[in-house]
């Protein structure tokens, strides 16, 4: 598959794309007498946060406003197929949409993301859901602009789901970012690993890294913005840089991130523990802007799983890693993702993956069943275990892994930590959330006796020391203690 860097041309052609659909929406405001409207639905893993933050971007150039609600004039379905649910839930979810579009003709659907590289979900789309105006893949995400064009001019449905693995420049995209505290950053794209379960190599293509220079003048943009977290992405961020030719490493570019200042929380994801280097975590114990935390995904405590998931590490190499985090970065957390239920697991694989929990003991993970991905490789394994069995191991796992996070949120009880304040809380107006440096959840309440007047949501990416009052299953509570002047 070619991967092409898109050129500074092929930019100001989709420039002037906006250009045209500004008028264009510009010119319908004026007909309805409002504005126009926009929302994304994203579903799966932060890359797809990070891409619909680009569209957004993009719609905002287009002078769309975003909302919240269903009735919006153009909506975007930025899907993800990592599960069979996942796949379940956009095609519920579209349904919905048919009715809805026979009431308003003029309003935009678009349906993007992993889902789309599959094409059986694009024939199911073209069969079944002709209202949908635009399809394209995340290689094709800067490109959307063109399609958006193609199809309201066509009145037909615009589709790219083409072979090429681009990469474009963030720096030249625009991008509404979610949070104003928080930006998002890939690294790379796309995943070389075939893990035999995944299909995120077929939905995202080929590895490629981006260059160096251009992350690091984003990285300083950023920093001079007044972001205080910046989360480096890429589903195997350790082999960052392999293809560049340059001799430009993960660790050269995380200790180049974190020597820039302003950054409080400098988070980066996904660590594959086979490319994890030492070098990572001395560069993490040394910097103090970076998260104590590390993200590494054993899947399971098996080696015989792990061979047929083709993982390329043993238990005692995973081992040995999360030993090492936990000399070096004494007071950091270890997070993982867990696949019960792998073809021809066995009740012995089984209980390896619940001695690996106990020995590693896991600050929080992700859990997931096991769940067979037409066109990966397990998906032809002969061997698959019953859902019953795998109802039953989830559920025992479950409970050691609940057990083990509260025990983790019980010893932070009685510490005073650094928090960076996310906002206020689902629960309550007067409770803000933040997290600790190694990314514990803390709800917290700010007493009246130390007198800031400030808003909760203009407190929003501030860092505050938080004494960590109770522990609960999923979270800690605290109480404010003072804020930190940056
Ligand atoms: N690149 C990351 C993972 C991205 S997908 C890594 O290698 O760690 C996030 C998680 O989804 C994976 O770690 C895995 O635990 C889970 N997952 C992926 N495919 C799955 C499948 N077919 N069934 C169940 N869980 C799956
Ligand atoms: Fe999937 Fe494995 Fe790649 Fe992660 S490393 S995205 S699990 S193939
Ligand atoms: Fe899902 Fe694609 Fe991410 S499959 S998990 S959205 S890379």
């Amino acid at each position: 598959m070619p991967i092409n860097k898109v050129t500074d041309a092929e930019f100001k052609v989709i420039d002037a794309a906006v250009d045209e659909l500004r008028s264009y929406f510009s010119n319908k405001a004026d007909e309805l007498g409002r504005p126009l409207t926009y929302l994304i639905k994203t579903y799966g893993c932060q890359l797809n946060e990070s891409d619909s933050e680009k569209l957004s971007g993009y719609l905002e150039e287009m002078g769309l406003i975003e909302s919240n609600t269903d009735k919006a004039d153009v909506i975007f379905f930025n899907t993800c197929s990592i599960r069979e649910n996942a796949d379940d839930r956009l095609f519920g979810n579209l349904g919905v949409y048919k009715s809805v579009k026979r009431e308003n003709k003029d309003m935009i659907i678009a349906v993007c993301g992993c889902m789309m590289k599959v094409e059986k979900n694009v024939e199911k789309i073209k069969k079944s859901y002709p209202f949908v105006d635009l399809v394209f893949d995340p290689q094709q995400l800067h490109l959307m602009p063109l399609l958006l064009q193609k199809s309201l001019s066509s009145k037909k449905l615009a589709v790219d789901i083409d072979n090429i693995d681009y990469i474009a420049d963030d720096n030249r995209m625009p991008i509404a970012r979610k949070r104003k505290f928080r930006a998002l950053v890939p690294i790379m794209y796309g995943c070389n690993n075939f893990c035999t379960y995944c299909i995120v190599p077929f939905s995202r293509g080929r590895e490629r890294s981006r260059d160096f220079d251009e992350i690091i003048n984003q990285m300083k943009q950023l920093a001079s913005e007044g972001y205080k977290e910046v989360m480096l992405l890429g589903q195997n961020v350790n082999s960052y840089g392999k293809d560049l030719g340059e001799n430009k490493s993960f660790p050269d570019l995380l200790e180049a991130c974190a020597q820039i200042e302003g950054f409080s929380r400098i988070r980066f994801m996904t660590s594959h523990p086979k490319d994890l280097s030492d070098r990572v975590i001395d560069i993490m114990a040394k910097y103090d802007s970076i998260e104590t935390h590390l993200h590494l995904p054993c899947q399971s405590g098996s080696d015989a799983v792990l061979k047929r998931m083709n993982r390329h590490y043993t238990r005692e190499q995973f081992l040995r890693t999360a030993k090492l985090f936990r000399e070096k970065v004494p007071d950091g957390a270890i997070s993982t993702d867990i696949i019960v239920g792998f073809p021809g697991e066995t009740d012995r694989d089984f209980e390896d993956t619940l001695s690996l929990v106990r020995e590693c003991r896991f600050d929080s993970a992700f859990t997931f069943q096991y769940s067979k991905r037409p066109g990966t490789k397990a998906a032809e394994f002969e061997d698959q275990v019953s859902q019953d069995v795998v109802t039953e191991r989830f559920s025992r796992l479950l409970d050691l892994q609940n057990e083990l996070v509260f025990e983790s949120n019980k010893n932070l009880v009685g510490k005073t930590m650094e928090i960076l304040i996310e906002g206020e809380s689902n629960t309550a107006p007067d409770i803000l959330t933040g997290r600790t440096k190694c990314n514990h959840l803390v709800n917290f309440t700010i007493p009246s006796e130390l007198g800031i007047s400030i808003k909760p949501n203009e407190l929003e990416g501030k860092l505050g020391m938080v004494k960590i009052t109770a522990a609960k299953p999923y979270s800690v509570e605290g109480v404010l203690e003072c804020l930190i002047n940056d």
